[in-house]
C-alpha cells in the first residue's frame, strides 16, 4: 500500500499541496498518496488522532498550524521558536516531531533559486504577525548584517526582535522609523489582501535591492508593483516559497529532494489571472 501523506486546513479547496507533492513523488519516484482534508474549526487533534492511525506525514494550514504546534511531543529548533507548524511527521516510536519549514522554504527560494546571498546584507521585514515569526530563525542563520522588523503595531516588532536576539543583530520598529537603505525588503504583513501597501518610505530601495512578497498572484502583487516602480533589482514573489517549503518537507519526510525548478514553473503557468 502507498504510504499516506495530507494537507489539513479550513478552507482547504485553493490549497495546491496535492498537487506540489503529487509532481515531487512522481519526479523522484515515491509510492506515496498526498490528499486534502477539510478540518473543521475545534477538531483538529481529533482528525491527526485519526490521520495518523494509518498515516505518515501531514502539512498543516491556516487556521491550525498554532494547534499542530500544540499537538506534537517534538520540535525542530526553528518549528519551537515559530509557534507555529506545517509540517508532521509519525516517529517509530509513534510519537509526532514537527518542523516549521516556511522560513527556510523563503530562505532556499532567495538563495538556491535566485542566486541572492542574505549574508552580510541589510534586510528590512515588514510586518510581525504569524508568518514573519515563521521566517526569522532562517533568515537570521544565514547571517545578515542587520534585521529590522517595522510593523504598525510597534510593541509587536519589538516583541519578535526581543525573542530573536540571540541568534543575530535584529531590531523592531514602527514604519515610520525606518532609517536608511536595504539590501532585502520582505513583505511579511497581510495588507496585500486588501490590496493595501505598508506606509514605508521609497528611499528604503537603492539600485540592487531585491524585494520579496511572501503573497504571490499570477499578476505581480501590489508591493512588488510599488517596488518595481522604485526601481528594485528585482522583485520575487512567495510561489517559490510555498514550492520549497513543500520541498523541505518532502525532504524530511521520504529522505530524497526533489527538484523544486520544473513545478515553481509549472505552477507559475497554472495561475490564472483574475479577469478585468
Ligand atoms: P499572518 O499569519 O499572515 O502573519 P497575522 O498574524 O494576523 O497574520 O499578521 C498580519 C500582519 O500584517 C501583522 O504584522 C499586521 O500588522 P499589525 O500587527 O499592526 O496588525 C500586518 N498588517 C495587516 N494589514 C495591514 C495593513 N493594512 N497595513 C500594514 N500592516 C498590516
Amino acid at each position: 500500500m502507498s504510504d499516506l501523506y495530507a494537507v489539513m486546513g479550513n478552507p482547504i479547496n485553493h490549497s495546491k499541496s496535492p498537487q506540489i507533492h503529487s509532481a515531487f513523488a512522481e519526479q523522484t519516484g515515491q509510492d506515496l498518496i498526498y490528499s486534502a482534508i477539510l478540518v473543521p474549526l475545534e477538531k483538529f487533534s481529533d482528525e491527526a488522532n485519526s490521520f495518523f492511525r494509518s498515516g505518515f506525514g501531514l502539512n498543516v494550514t491556516v487556521p491550525f498550524k498554532e494547534d499542530a504546534w500544540q499537538y506534537a511531543d517534538t520540535y525542530s529548533s526553528r518549528a519551537l521558536r515559530a509557534g507555529a507548524v506545517n509540517t508532521l511527521i509519525k516517529k517509530e516510536d509513534g510519537s509526532i516531531h514537527a518542523d516549521n519549514t516556511d522560513g527556510i522554504g523563503m530562505v532556499r527560494d532567495i538563495t538556491v533559486n535566485n542566486g541572492c546571498d542574505i549574508a552580510g546584507k541589510r534586510v528590512l521585514v515588514l510586518g510581525a504577525g504569524g508568518a514573519v515569526r515563521g521566517i526569522l530563525e532562517p533568515v537570521l542563520e544565514e547571517k545578515p548584517l542587520e534585521v529590522v522588523v517595522a510593523n504598525r503595531t510597534v510593541s509587536k516588532a519589538q516583541r519578535l526582535a526581543e525573542d530573536f536576539s540571540d541568534i543575530g543583530t535584529i531590531v523592531g520598529c514602527g514604519f515610520d522609523q525606518i532609517e536608511g537603505q536595504f539590501d532585502l525588503i520582505i513583505n511579511g504583513t497581510s495588507a496585500s489582501l486588501s490590496g493595501e501597501l505598508p506606509p514605508i518610505p521609497e528611499s528604503v530601495i537603492h539600485q540592487n535591492t531585491i524585494c520579496y512578497d511572501m503573497m504571490y498572484g499570477a499578476e505581480p502583487t501590489i508591493f512588488n508593483q510599488w517596488a518595481a516602480s522604485h526601481n528594485a533589482a528585482l522583485t520575487l514573489d512567495g510561489l517559490g516559497m510555498l514550492v520549497e517549503q513543500a520541498a523541505e518537507s518532502f525532504t524530511t519526510w521520504r529522505g530524497v529532494r526533489p527538484d523544486s525548478a520544473p513545478v515553481i514553473s509549472s505552477m507559475r503557468n497554472s495561475l490564472v489571472p483574475a479577469k478585468a
